[in-house]
């Protein structure tokens, strides 16, 4: 016993000094030669045509699927193809055996798309057409899919067996077109039989045991007509992948996704990292395209930009020459092929088409998306109360504060230290007295401990993930020594999971107490890779292997779940989880992980999180200040500049580091610093309304400078400027120095507005700033309404009944548009019609407020109406005005009343009108013209 309890503290000590050694240790991670299934895939030469092909007279459409039976002229083992069509144009390719020795994994469907992936809205048969003819002496099947906003058409040839997506004609994308399908069918396993490592592999000091044998796939994708590709989230890659064949520009690893815990993270890199999301666009001045490739097991993504995509006679036929296409490999180890392929023809588009098979990210609370304080770890209740008290004191509005695992009696999840944290209750209620909230470390490692009611009790119910033996309990070490990992795959552990986080079962926990999931790729620190051994046991016998990218996720949805269920009626759970999965952003926020206070980190926190918006990611941040190490002031204060605009907006730090809560820098370092986080809290009307836009439409709330402004090629590789909305450019200051000086592109036939100083730049324009520390640059778009509160609290729970000011940024053309959502912040009531939404306009020198069309009248929204009927407007700033005017003329409800305008320094330059309290209510209908 004292012999292991030796050896697990030695392990905690090497794995914490590796976080101070301050460097990946790259020989913990696979490279793709050294994962078998990736280098038996990836030695496949690409160029060659491609030995399966579609057994003769299986080709069929019925319904909205054409399917046939493909095989590999050695091994004669039919693969069923099914290429469904659904009714936004997208497809789903599915590929697995005919026959199956055994079933293979393919629930991932069920934890991600909508309605478990059944039922989802399939084209109307009649609407689907196959032709079949032979051309070249090549026999090939095209349906068409034509209504009366769709054309477009898959091709699908025999031999061998590819597929085209043509989008009016054109073929857009292609799979097998370079030869690279492989599916390696399950089989019978012959005495001694372990060529290539297909039946056992060692990775260091651990065995692969592989019951099953090889049974990974992999398939070509090829973007034709586009040399950029975005997305594939989670990696330190810049915004814009970069090849990975050996290519000196790039790579010469495939992207990996498979979550893992890695220490040390370093940047522009294509090893995984926490997170999975195998969701990729494809964009070219004329269209954007997108693919998800839904499988959870370890997969691998190359990614080639090519000249010319024609292998066959016939594509060589029907593609134009040498066209510019990005190839893309695909490489899973377990499960079945479904992959789906969105037509566009543009991002909100595919996002549209997105939504239509998997659920849009729900609206979270008010507060998640203030500023969060963390730690690891405010030692105790005094720490916490002090903390908060010196917010106040500093004037920094702030909404949550975090507890680490040291708030915990011994790393045992929902307990606390009893000496440090002797009363957490009172402790939350001082901090909801102030408008404040706590969250809870959550991880999901048990520690094995009889005495621990949580571990004995999920071990008597049997709910930890298995050993491969599939009896005993899955055993391995972290932070609390040895552990179990309850299995978020068993309906049973989920269900109990969920009770966990209950008020009853929490003890100390109240509704004002929220949760962070850490740890949950899972992290395994004695385990191959530092996670679970792919042939330990979940729930249904399946491998762990087979739902790797899964696990983390569905940790984050039982607490998700137990928390929204806690209180009758519910409200909106509140969970940061650091592994995620496509579907995740269903369950709460995201973050980057273990970065590093580094100028480097900083810079490259905007890509990461450009390209978790890109996949659908959008509530995530970079820890701010970076964990590891300590930050100089300069750095850190600019990074609160920059990190006031991530979504999820969290100041963290290892345990190691040096208090930097941003009072202890002093001036002016302080006042830098405060003014970010009350910009933050000033537009988080703006960031309130964007989450809403995301929840109805799906669009990233921050996004890709390219994303805007689709044809402005030389926009295409930009990832320091990003947009926030389609309102707001930030330019961040992301190198050491206190003047700096920032070239800045202002894109198209646009005003853009300096959102400090109000002064205006008429696009296109490129244009160098001068920089001290004190100044960030943002600018508003002209054309925009930007909705805020200026008034300073302690917190967003405070802010609930302030008055509105609206920033209004004058086209060129004289006009402006914005909107303006408002719920009560935490329950469902808003889908009964409790909130207020409306849509602001600005034309021919009038402002208008109207109700937007889906303001719906019912029982909620009157009683939420009614408690928000003295919110008004207290403000109206209108900036680029071409002639100054001085009175302006208010109706609402009938009535007319004339007032007069101030200017704040008008100057040809600075063009700011104020209207000083128009007051005009934010739920009536009014307009205001100025004379
Ligand atoms: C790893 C997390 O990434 C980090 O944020 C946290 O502070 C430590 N685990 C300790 O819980």
């Amino acid at each position: 016993m004292l012999h292991r309890a030796i050896f697990f503290y030695l392990a905690v000590a090497v794995v914490l000094l590796a976080q101070v050694a301050q460097a990946v240790k790259r020989e913990d991670f696979k490279t793709c030669d050294q994962a078998s299934f990736c280098r038996r895939h990836r030695q496949l030469s690409a160029h060659t045509l491609s030995r399966y092909s579609a057994i003769e007279g299986s080709v069929r459409l019925e319904q909205h699927t054409l399917s046939a039976l493909v095989e590999h002229s050695d091994d004669n083992v039919p693969l069923r193809i099914d290429i469904n069509f659904l009714s936004s144009g997208t497809i789903r390719v599915r590929g697995q055996e005919d026959a199956p020795l055994v079933p293979r994994f393919d629930d991932t469907q069920r934890y991600v798309l909508r309605n478990e992936g059944s039922r989802l809205p399939y084209a109307a048969p009649h609407e689907l057409q196959l032709t079949s003819e032979t051309a070249d002496g090549q026999r090939v099947h095209t349906v068409s899919y034509t209504n009366s906003s769709l054309d477009i058409s898959v091709r699908m040839t025999e031999q061998p067996w590819t597929l085209t997506y043509l989008r009016e004609g054109r073929p857009t994308m292609q799979l097998n077109t370079k030869g690279l399908f492989k599916f390696e069918h399950l089989r019978g396993k012959s005495d001694g039989d372990n060529v290539d490592d297909e039946w056992e592999e060692t990775f260091r000091t651990w065995t692969d045991t592989k019951p099953r044998g090889p049974e990974s796939f992999g398939m070509d994708i090829s973007f034709v007509g586009y040399k950029h590709v975005y997305g594939i989230p989670e990696h330190t890659s810049p915004l814009l992948l970069k090849p990975t064949r050996g290519d000196s520009s790039g790579y010469d690893q495939p992207y990996r996704l498979y979550n893992l815990d890695v220490f040390e993270y370093e940047i522009d890199n294509p090893m995984s990292l926490y997170g999975s999301v195998p969701f990729m666009l494809a964009h070219s001045a004329e269209s954007t395209v997108g693919v998800l490739w839904l499988n959870a097991a370890e997969t691998w993504v190359d990614v080639t930009y090519a000249k010319t995509n024609a292998i066959t006679s016939f594509f060589r036929r029907s593609s134009s020459g040498s066209e510019s296409t990005v190839d893309t490999h695909w490489i899973s180890e377990s499960g079945v092929m479904d992959v789906f392929l969105f037509p566009g023809p543009d991002a909100a588009e595919v996002y549209r088409q997105y939504a239509e098979i998997e659920e849009l990210p729900p609206l979270p609370r008010d507060f998640a998306i203030g500023h969060h304080q963390c730690r690891w770890n405010y030692i105790d209740e005094g720490d916490v109360l002090a903390v908060s008290d010196k917010m106040h004191e500093h004037k920094i509005p702030y909404d949550v504060i975090w507890l680490d695992i040291e708030h915990t009696d011994g790393k045992r999840y929902y307990t606390w230290d009893a000496s440090k944290f002797p009363n957490p209750l009172a402790m939350q209620e001082k901090l909801e007295h102030d408008g404040h909230k706590l969250v809870t470390v959550v991880d999901p490692h048990i520690k094995r401990d009889t005495s621990y009611c949580v571990w004995d009790d999920a071990n008597k119910q049997g709910l930890f993930v298995k050993d491969k033996d599939g009896s005993s309990n899955f055993q391995g070490w972290c932070w609390p020594g040895d552990s179990n990992w309850v299995d978020s795959l068993n309906p049973d552990a989920v269900e109990w999971l969920r009770k966990q986080y209950h008020l009853d079962k929490y003890n100390g926990s109240s509704p004002n107490l929220f949760i962070w999931n850490d740890m949950n790729e899972p992290a395994v620190f004695n385990g191959p890779e530092i996670t679970m051994n792919k042939d330990a046991k979940h729930h249904g016998g399946w491998e762990h292997r087979d739902v790797h990218n899964l696990y983390g996720m569905l940790y984050q949805k039982a607490a998700a779940e137990g928390l929204r269920t806690r209180e009758s009626p519910n409200k909106r759970p509140f969970v940061l989880s650091r592994s995620y999965f496509v579907g995740s952003h269903r369950y709460g926020a995201i973050w980057t992980g273990d970065n590093t206070a580094s100028w480097e980190h900083l810079r490259a926190s905007v890509p990461m999180i450009l390209s978790n918006n890109v996949a659908g990611m959008h509530f995530v941040g970079a820890d701010v200040g970076g964990f590891f190490g300590n930050p100089d002031s300069m750095l850190l204060t600019r990074w609160y500049q920059l990190g006031m605009w991530y979504p999820f907006f969290r100041a963290h730090a290892h345990i190691d580091t040096k208090r930097r809560e941003p009072w202890i820098l002093g001036e002016p370092y302080l006042n830098y610093i405060r003014d970010a986080i009350r910009e933050r809290y000033r537009l988080l009307p703006y960031w309130y309304t964007l989450f809403r836009e995301a929840s109805l439409t799906g669009m990233p709330l921050v996004r890709p400078m390219w994303m805007e402004f689709p044809k402005e090629e030389s926009l295409f590789g930009e990832d320091s400027a990003f947009m926030v909305g389609s309102a707001i450019m930030v330019v961040p200051v992301t190198e050491s120095g206190e003047q700096q000086s920032v070239d800045i592109f202002f894109p198209q036939q646009e005003e853009w507005y300096d959102m400090h100083k109000g002064i205006g730049h008429h696009g296109p324009l490129r244009r160098s700033f001068s920089v001290g520390l004190a100044d960030t640059l943002v600018f508003a778009r002209g054309g925009s309404i930007i909705p805020t509160r200026e008034r300073q609290r302690r917190s967003s729970a405070l802010m609930k009944q302030d008055p509105f000011t609206l920033h209004i940024y004058v086209s060129r053309a004289g006009t402006a548009t914005g909107r303006l959502y408002v719920d009560d912040g935490e329950t469902y009531d808003y889908e009964d019609g409790a909130f207020i939404e409306r849509e602001l306009a600005f034309s021919n020198a009038t402002l208008v407020s109207r109700p937007s069309a889906r303001t719906i009248s019912s029982v909620a929204r009157t009683t939420f109406a009614k408690s928000m009927a003295r919110v008004r407007i207290e403000r109206i700033i209108i900036t680029g005005l071409r002639s100054p005017t001085t009175m302006a003329t208010v109706s609402e409800d009938g009535k007319e009343r004339q007032i007069q305008l101030g200017y704040s320094g008008y100057s040809a330059d600075n063009t700011e009108c104020v209207i000083r309290d128009p007051a005009v209510h934010i739920n009536s209908d009014w307009e205001i013209t100025l004379s």
